[in-house]
């Protein structure tokens, strides 16, 4: 089957996982006074363009096609969002290399981007953490660090800039108990300070794929959304179908359709 008759495939099942919440609640709050302890961050890197488009991450300019197509899907995860003031986003796939690491990178680019908004990047993936490679920082001990007790939240997480714009990242680590700390008080009282450190941020995790393990199950219930990526030629619709077993008491809210490069012109499809 060629990639353009997969995706529009992994579209229609996607149309079933994606239901986003019903409107109501108050649109997210504009940035609030920052709370000094968590917010001034001591590591601050510089991103490197080059180093950046190496590796598929493109929405930190608006030069390209491919960036307004991030920019294109900033929009509506934010519409999502704000309407119901939700600020945690899981970013997650059914299977391994499906693109929510270049799609969790490059959507938070996009929105460090907006004026009115920040965003702080967390890599959750503690079997493949790559969000560390993939902007070209060097996150030590990162989120492991911190889960351990051996650094304060504040110092693990960094500032990375590249021209006028920045964003916070946690990078991630790799660990053999990844299983365990997804479901640990230790996860979900780090969870709790994040929210309050940085009420005033998106913050977007980056998980492992949810089919691949119970990493994403245990983890999904201290999100307030999903964003699910599908990866045309590695995603099946049974593998969307049984996400979505997964992501009933989710909101789902966008399905990518990732990987399509046959469609003309399009990049990432979304749904
Ligand atoms: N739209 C795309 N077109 C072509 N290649 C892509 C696209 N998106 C991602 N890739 C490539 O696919 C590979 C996997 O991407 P990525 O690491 O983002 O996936 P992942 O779902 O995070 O993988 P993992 O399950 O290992 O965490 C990378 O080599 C990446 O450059
Ligand atoms: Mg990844």
């Amino acid at each position: 089957m060629d990639s353009i008759k997969q995706a529009v495939e992994l579209a229609r099942a996607a149309e079933v996982v994606h239901r986003p919440g019903v409107l109501s609640g108050s649109a997210l709050a504009a940035n609030g006074p920052l709370q000094r302890s968590a917010e001034s961050p001591i590591n601050e890197v510089r991103l490197r363009a080059d180093h950046l488009e190496a590796n598929r991450i493109v929405a930190y300019g608006t030069s390209g096609p491919n960036g307004r197509y991030y920019d294109m899907l900033r929009t509506q995860v934010l519409q999502e969002m704000d309407k119901k003031s939700w600020q945690f986003l899981a970013v997650t796939s059914p299977t391994a290399g499906c693109g929510k690491t270049v799609t969790a990178c490059n959507l938070a680019l996009s929105i460090s981007r907006l004026p009115e908004r920040s965003v702080l990047l967390v890599d959750l993936d503690l079997r493949r953490p790559a969000v560390g490679n993939y902007l070209g920082i060097d996150g030590n001990g990162g989120v492991l660090d911190v889960l351990e007790g051996r650094t304060p939240l504040s110092s693990a997480v960094l500032q990375a800039s590249i021209g006028p714009n920045n964003m916070l990242v946690l990078p991630g680590s790799v660990s053999s108990n990844s299983s365990e700390w997804m479901a640990s008080q230790t996860m979900g009282a780090l969870l709790q300070t994040i929210k309050r450190d940085f009420r005033s941020r998106i913050v977007i995790f980056d998980l492992p794929p949810m089919l691949l393990g119970d990493d994403v199950i245990s983890i999904l219930p201290r999100m307030d959304a999903a964003l699910l990526v599908a990866g045309v030629g590695s995603t099946t619709v049974s593998d969307i179908k049984e996400c979505q077993r997964h992501l009933r008491r989710t909101t789902v809210v966008r399905v990518v359709v990732n990987k399509s490069t046959e469609a003309a012109g399009s990049y990432y499809g979304y749904y």
